[in-house]
């Protein structure tokens, strides 16, 4: 008897779930620090930055999402305070507190960490501009992490950390390029997709020419795909067309239950854990982990 496509898809996604739940993740041998950047919003790229978070976490790897956008989605989507008077990003940046003591555990996973954002961060660009050199005013974000880390007894640094950016190339961005090793990318499989990515790709550069050698796109994600048109497909084989190193196999697919989690504090791995979103950032996740395991 042949299967209809449901019956097929969900027999595959049965025999996803079970090979992503049996894979073991490569722990980096040290912190491997991300950037999610794309200067167009809606992207993914908070989506991405807390669900690959707690993917990892879910393998049990130390994880922590600092929360760059005054929206604080990512807080949000992580369950921690943010309101306005909680300490987060915009004190760790402007008023030197340190960034371990603001930390705060997420809800669902007990090593997935986040820095918050309230929306005080708004303000940051402008008083970072007021209050410190031109030089200083870039390296906030990478002096904090790098203090933490140093603070930190070895057995309990992060062994990733995710830094989800606010859709500008503004200050906020460039603290984070000076800050990380890696670019993720989230690419939207729709038209327009590759507008822009040029101007990114530039201003990563000029960061790696100036301000952070070590920086390099190393990741590029497919998300919102939508299997049932065309164009996704084209929108994606023409990314991976250029970027055949970067882009994850993987592919996220655009999933209801993924854009549903955050307004329950909570990422899609433990919203709805056998679904197609969670599958396909938990592969994404293995995938990351264990192709950059060393060289990060
Ligand atoms: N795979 C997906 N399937 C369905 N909706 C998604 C998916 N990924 C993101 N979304 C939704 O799309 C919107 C934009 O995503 P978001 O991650 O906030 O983008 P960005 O951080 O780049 O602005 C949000 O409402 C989010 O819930
Ligand atoms: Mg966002």
């Amino acid at each position: 008897m042949s299967e209809t496509p449901l019956a097929q898809e969900l027999t595959d996604n049965t025999r996803r779930l079970a090979a992503a739940r049996a894979a073991t993740v490569l722990k980096p041998a040290k912190t491997r620090i991300f950037t999610v950047s794309n200067q167009k919003g809606g992207v993914g790229k908070t989506t991405s930055s807390v669900n690959l978070a707690a993917a990892l976490a879910s393998k049990g790897l130390k994880v922590l999402v600092i929360d760059l956008d005054p929206q604080g989605n990512a807080s949000t989507a992580l369950g921690v305070q943010h309101q306005k008077g909680v300490k987060g990003t915009f004190e760790v940046l402007v008023d030197d507190v340190p960034m371990i003591n603001l930390i705060q555990r997420s809800s669902t996973f007990e090593s997935l960490y986040c820095l918050p954002a309230t929306i005080d961060l708004a303000g940051a660009d402008i008083t970072l501009f007021e209050e410190f050199s031109n030089e200083e005013r870039r390296n906030r974000l990478e002096a904090s992490i790098s203090t933490m880390l140093a603070t930190m007894p070895a057995d309990k640094r992060p062994d990733y950390i995710f830094i989800d950016c606010p859709p500008s190339l503004g200050l906020l961005t460039v603290n984070a390029f000076v800050a990380a090793n890696e670019v993720l990318i989230p690419i939207q499989c729709e038209y327009y997709a590759l507008e822009g990515l040029q101007q990114l790709l530039e201003t990563i550069d000029r960061i790696k020419s100036n301000l952070n050698p070590k920086l390099r796109v190393s990741t590029i994600l497919l998300t919102m795909f939508d299997a049932r048109t065309k164009l996704a497909g084209q929108v994606a084989d023409e990314v991976r067309k250029h970027f055949a190193n970067e882009v994850l196999d993987a592919v996220i697919p655009r999933a209801v239950r993924v854009s549903e989690a955050p307004s329950f504090g909570e990422t899609i791995m433990t919203y709805d854990k056998s679904s197609s979103g969670a599958i396909a950032y938990l592969e994404a996740a293995i995938e990351m982990a264990n192709k950059g395991a060393h060289n990060g």
